[in-house]
């Protein structure tokens, strides 16, 4: 254990005015209106007394690599879908995204030397905020989906009126994918002897499998080597800690997973061990933030290119009054033509102020495009330009981006323009599945964390000199 994961977590207190139902009182962004209150009370009395989905312990323990991560010990590594959905809880599509996932931390690890913090974008990511309440269609106006946590995509009046009942339906699915993530990562589905066992099916020849193919090579043979050194096995080599996270967005849903535990003071969402805020709830006042300030979990929070320095430096006050190590992080996604300008006063407001937050980049939310033939998509060009540059912007002021947040998926969808095999918008009417945002696919997973090592390296190199 390195010294900093042995630091005792600063003695903190559960912020005056505050419950888990305290977001009430104020204004809640996003939020489905549902026809039947009573239906609504018995659901939420219902997933009041479910099992949680994850323990304080295993928290604490995020919280903690969060901490280093800040410090700069640890790499953080957040990936999944936009959107999960109750038909895509199936065990070939979480093995596969959990493969991805997998590589790419090895590809991390071995490029960056260092340890990464793997969290999932999984077991619970079935809430969506929108851009209006309601849609129309011709003549006919519907409430908009939300999500499979509210209400079905269809258009018809009985797929989009929002339904308690999805939140309980939800919660299983949830449980249901954490179940087979815990059991393939006990099993030894992580273990590093095996990487083998990460190969996706579909993938028969591609430039980036075979860079991570040299990879795998030059990993098992340090680890063979280490093991004939000491003539034991490496037993923490068998398993991989991975965490979950979602936006924490429907918020009668996390309040009733919001729980207290023996032998721990104050209150976690167990719903999931890193829930974020998200770009359109983030208001200073609104319920969200409310919501957020209470719970012990490590929080993230998305940061657009319209938040200025004075809100940010707001929100840390509210969410982390205590400047506790790893309880806050801030995921920025300004977009590639605005970041240079955007970000650097707030990374400099932040440090002024000396507040500890771990600064995650997502690439994707703010290079969304729409192409000519309909598709909404991202360039990969644009998503490697904003990750490149938010490094270097980091690293100018002092500062360092400890983390990347990406939209992903194992399978061989074609969602987003360019990579390694140069997709074009015709290429996206092939294999285009998303019904919200457009993903990486596997290939450009890996590129993304081969331009991560590529990128980090070359910024340590004068350093050293
Ligand atoms: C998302 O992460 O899917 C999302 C909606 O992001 P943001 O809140 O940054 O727009
Ligand atoms: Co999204």
């Amino acid at each position: 254990m390195s010294p900093s994961s042995e630091r005792p977590l600063q003695p903190v207190s559960v912020p005056a005015g505050w419950s888990p139902s305290s977001w009430r009182r104020l204004d809640a962004g996003q939020q489905p209106s549902y026809p039947d209150a009573a239906a609504l009370e018995g659901v939420l009395g219902e997933l009041r007394v479910l099992p949680p989905l994850v323990t304080s312990w295993e928290i604490l323990a995020l919280k903690k690599q969060v901490a280093e991560a800040q410090e700069g010990k640890r790499f953080l590594l957040q990936g999944g879908d936009c959107a999960e959905s109750f038909t895509d809880c199936e065990s070939g599509l979480i093995s596969n995204r959990l493969k991805v996932l997998l590589q790419m931390s090895l590809v991390l690890v071995h490029g960056l030397r260092l340890p990464v913090v793997r969290v999932g974008r999984f077991a619970g990511q079935y809430a969506k905020p929108r851009s209006a309440d309601m849609e129309t269609r011709g003549d006919v106006t519907l409430p908009s989906y939300r999500g499979d946590f509210v209400n079905l995509p269809e258009f018809t009046p009985e797929a989009r009126t929002p339904d308690p009942r999805r939140m309980v339906k939800g919660h299983a699915r949830s449980a249901m994918t954490m179940n087979f993530v815990r059991a393939l990562i006990d099993g030894g589905f992580a273990d590093l002897h095996h990487p083998e066992y990460w190969d996706l099916g579909w993938v028969r020849h591609s430039p980036m499998s075979d860079d991570y193919q040299r990879m795998v090579a030059a990993v098992g043979d340090a680890v063979r080597f280490m093991e004939t050194i000491s003539g034991e096995a490496l037993h923490n080599l068998n398993r991989a800690d991975f965490y979950t996270s979602h936006e924490a967005l429907l918020l009668p849903y996390e309040e009733a997973l919001t729980r207290q535990v023996p032998r721990q003071w104050g209150w976690f969402n167990l719903s999931t061990h890193f829930p974020w805020i998200g770009m359109r709830t983030a208001a200073l006042d609104g319920a969200h933030v409310e919501y957020f300030r209470g719970i012990r979990n490590p929080v993230a929070v998305k940061v657009d290119a319209s938040v200025t320095p004075d809100q940010l430096l707001r929100l840390t006050d509210l969410l982390n009054p205590e400047n506790e190590p790893g309880r806050l992080s801030f995921i920025q996604r300004m977009g590639a033509a605005k970041v240079e300008e955007k970000l650097p006063p707030l990374v400099q407001a932040l440090q002024r102020e000396g507040r500890r937050v771990l600064w995650v980049c997502d690439p994707m939310h703010g290079n969304t495009e729409s192409t000519s033939n309909g598709f909404k998509t991202r360039r990969f060009d644009n998503i490697r330009s904003e990750l490149d540059r938010s490094f270097d912007i980091h690293a100018a002021l002092g500062s360092r981006l400890g983390g990347v947040h990406l939209e992903l998926t194992g399978e061989n969808v074609t969602e987003c323009l360019g990579g390694a095999r140069e997709l074009t918008e015709i290429d996206l009417e092939r294999a285009y599945r998303s019904t919200v945002d457009p993903r990486l696919n596997y290939e450009q997973s890996l590129e993304i964390a081969m331009l991560i090592v590529r990128k980090q390296n070359a910024l340590a190199r004068p350093a050293q000199a």
